[in-house]
């Protein structure tokens, strides 16, 4: 059996999160599972601040979902942000709500409470003028600077469905999503910086709105670099939101209204819109943030993920904010100026919780113990990580040298579909294993299936799906509702299918094993083989291109891509001009790591490619193969197996 580690007597002392004891742990999760919509609906009503209070919990479920989506809290009517500002005013007024680390270390801003419902205030004030109303959808491509994090939360006090592109896509990803959702507004800045690097945001935002028919671009200056500006369309954040009034009435919201969309990746080449609502995610936002870290009133709250995923949109932005926690926003990268940084902030600014990715992990471990000896990490409680699944080494560092053995290790399994933490420890009882999720929260009802669609009971491993409903699962997919059943109930009936696979333990303890669909999880980057493939299938030189993972050591899995190339093409430099297109494409975080040119693909009879051959020989494991009779020409095998890129090391 694998190692326990008990919860330290210091992490429990003094926990104030809803569940503080195992035993407490056992009877919500009786009476989450035994009345889900009850126990949703008392702590929806205690938790979170209402114009009208609601009566009713869960209406449908995962059988009426083809129908309509279900609905949590359904006749309640409220605004987020009175939640995550208002109610702080009185008691936290003068706390800091955001405490914000730019670029260069000790390049700090931080915003009170006060400080940041008057900015809120002034921006839905100032977007209001610019027109955006209700329903509307507003596109905010920024980098980590507060002003993200202001304008979400203007656009959620106005009643607007904000969609946050991350700052890395590219051009054509950006106007792909604009597209989709009907932005009428694009809030961006003049550029970001990440790394000493500036990263050209506006001119990104010029390029993909080429041709579009956008109302206003507002744009917020930060660096102060020269950039385009468009007078017609364009307008400066300096310019108009500091003159706009600094009180500004919330729009009341019913609870099934959209918060936001957030695009993630797919099976197919078209990233998908995921739909948040207003009531239910906050919840779970909320309730998770607290229950998970036992957030305390004086914690220091650290999430170092990037404010366009669902990581930063929920523990840097929401869940935090509605328990009224002080939330760093961090502009730079671990590894800048040296692989010390994380550690130097935890010292400066007395972090408590600290949240980030196996890959940095990783990548720090590397690095070794000394920079993150050389800072004093005393403050540090509890020490998270989210993003893909971590292997028991870089857990052990992350415990043993980051944590000195006083920290508990939350490793906190979701997804963008399930708006908070699925299974996870909660850090103040929950023992962990090195690279197990341990356990589900209370309500969350997983079910493995094996290779025959049957529920395993007992320790085993298959693909993982949830039994039920909660409140902060996505509702459905943007403008296309059909894409959301099929996805995630298409394929076990009345179950919501995750995409990963997990084997559970004698303990009941769940190992999540990664996805089995065509979703790859690239450094915690969620891109799908089929967005790399057709951006590679756009090259003039390429006739086909298939791309399955491999095991990387530092990023959790490389891209591996097969080619078979144009006649007449040359392969010198391809790579290079493959991964250049990829950036083009896609954006700067989708790069090729290993590339084999081949004479075919392994295809059926039927023109399927088999994708397990390739995989395995990408993994280095061509002996086992399989069954390749079926296969139309298998003289191709031969040729991929004598010419794969070798991915040990
Ligand atoms: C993976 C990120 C193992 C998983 C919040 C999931 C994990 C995908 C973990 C969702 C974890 C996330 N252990 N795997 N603790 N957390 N994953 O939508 O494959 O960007 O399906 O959401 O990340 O990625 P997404």
């Amino acid at each position: 059996m694998a190692d326990l580690y008990p919860v330290p007597e210091a992490v429990s002392a003094g926990a104030s999160g809803p569940l503080r004891t195992f035993d407490a742990y056992l009877r919500a999760a009786h009476r989450a599972g035994s009345d889900p919509s009850g126990y949703w609906l008392q702590q929806a009503r205690e938790r979170l601040a209402w114009r009208t209070p609601p009566t009713v919990g869960l209406q449908g479920g995962y059988h009426t979902v083809a129908g309509e989506p279900f609905t949590w809290f359904a006749d309640g009517v409220l605004n987020v942000t009175e939640s995550c500002l208002d109610r702080h005013l009185g008691p936290r007024g003068n706390k800091t709500a955001i405490l914000w680390e730019g670029d260069e270390p000790g390049d700090v801003r931080t915003l009170s409470y006060a400080e940041l419902h008057t900015e809120v205030c002034r921006t839905a004030n100032a977007l209001r003028h610019l027109g955006v109303g209700s329903g509307d959808r507003v596109v905010i491509y920024m980098g980590m600077v507060p002003e993200a994090a202001i304008a979400m939360l203007a656009c959620a006090r106005l009643g607007a469905i904000h969609s946050v592109v991350f700052g890395g896509f590219s051009a054509e990803s950006l106007r792909d999503r604009v597209l989709d959702c009907g932005a009428r507004v694009v809030i961006t800045q003049d550029e970001g910086r990440r790394g000493g690097r500036p990263i050209p945001l506006k001119a990104t935002t010029d390029e993909a709105l080429q041709g579009l028919e956008i109302d206003q671009v507002l744009v917020y200056r930060h660096t102060g670099a020269e950039v385009g500006f468009d007078p017609e369309r364009d307008v400066w954040w300096h310019e108009v939101v500091p003159h706009a009034g600094d009180t500004h009435r919330a729009v009341p919201m019913d609870a099934e209204d959209p918060l936001f969309i957030l695009y993630t990746s797919g099976s197919t080449g078209k990233p998908k819109g995921l739909v948040h609502t207003t009531a239910g995610y906050l919840l779970w936002t909320s309730w998770t943030c607290e229950t998970t870290f036992d957030l305390r009133e004086d914690d220091v709250f650290a999430c170092v993920a990037d404010i366009g995923w669902i990581t930063g949109h929920s523990y840097i932005v929401y869940g935090p904010l509605a328990n009224g926690a002080t939330t760093l926003m961090f502009e730079s990268t671990p590894l800048y100026p040296d692989a010390g940084r994380y550690w130097d902030m935890v010292e400066r600014h007395n972090i408590t919780v600290f949240y980030t990715a196996p890959t940095a992990i990783r990548a720090l471990a590397a690095h070794g113990s000394e920079p993150v000896e050389r800072h004093d990490r005393s403050t540090l409680r509890v020490l998270g990580t989210v993003g893909e699944p971590i292997n028991a080494d870089a857990w052990r560092w992350y415990h043993d040298v980051v944590g000195e053995g006083r920290c508990t290790i939350v490793d906190t399994w979701w997804q963008t579909e399930t708006g908070g933490h699925m299974i996870t420890p909660i850090a103040p009882i929950t023992a962990t294993k090195p690279g197990s999720a341990t356990l589900p929260l209370p309500g969350i009802l997983p079910v493995l299936l094996d290779s025959e669609d049957r529920v395993i009971f007992g320790p085993g491993e298959g693909r993982l799906c949830i039994a039920h409903p909660w409140p902060g699962q996505a509702r459905t997919v943007w403008g296309d509702h059909a894409r959301y059943v099929q996805t995630y109930f298409g394929h076990f009936r009345s179950l919501y299918f995750t995409g990963d696979g997990a084997r559970r333990d004698t303990d009941g303890y769940y190992w999540i094993t990664g996805r089995v669909d065509d979703v790859l999880n690239i450094s915690g980057h969620r891109m799908g083989t089929a967005e790399f493939e057709s951006a590679l299938n756009a090259s003039d030189e390429v006739s086909e291109a298939a791309v399955v993972p491999f095991p990387h050591d530092v990023k959790g899995q490389g891209v591996y891509a097969y080619i078979v190339l144009q006649p007449g093409s040359d392969d010198h430099e391809l790579q290079s001009r493959l991964n250049a297109l990829c950036r083009e494409r896609i954006g700067a975080h989708a790069r090729i790591d290993a590339l084999q040119i081949v004479p075919g693909l392994p295809k059926t009879r039927s023109g399927k490619v088999m994708r397990r051959i390739l995989r395995k020989v990408a993994e280095g494991q061509p002996e086992n193969l399989g069954d390749i009779s079926t296969l139309a020409d298998p003289s191709v095998v031969k040729a991929i197996v004598a010419g794969a890129v070798d991915t040990s090391g």
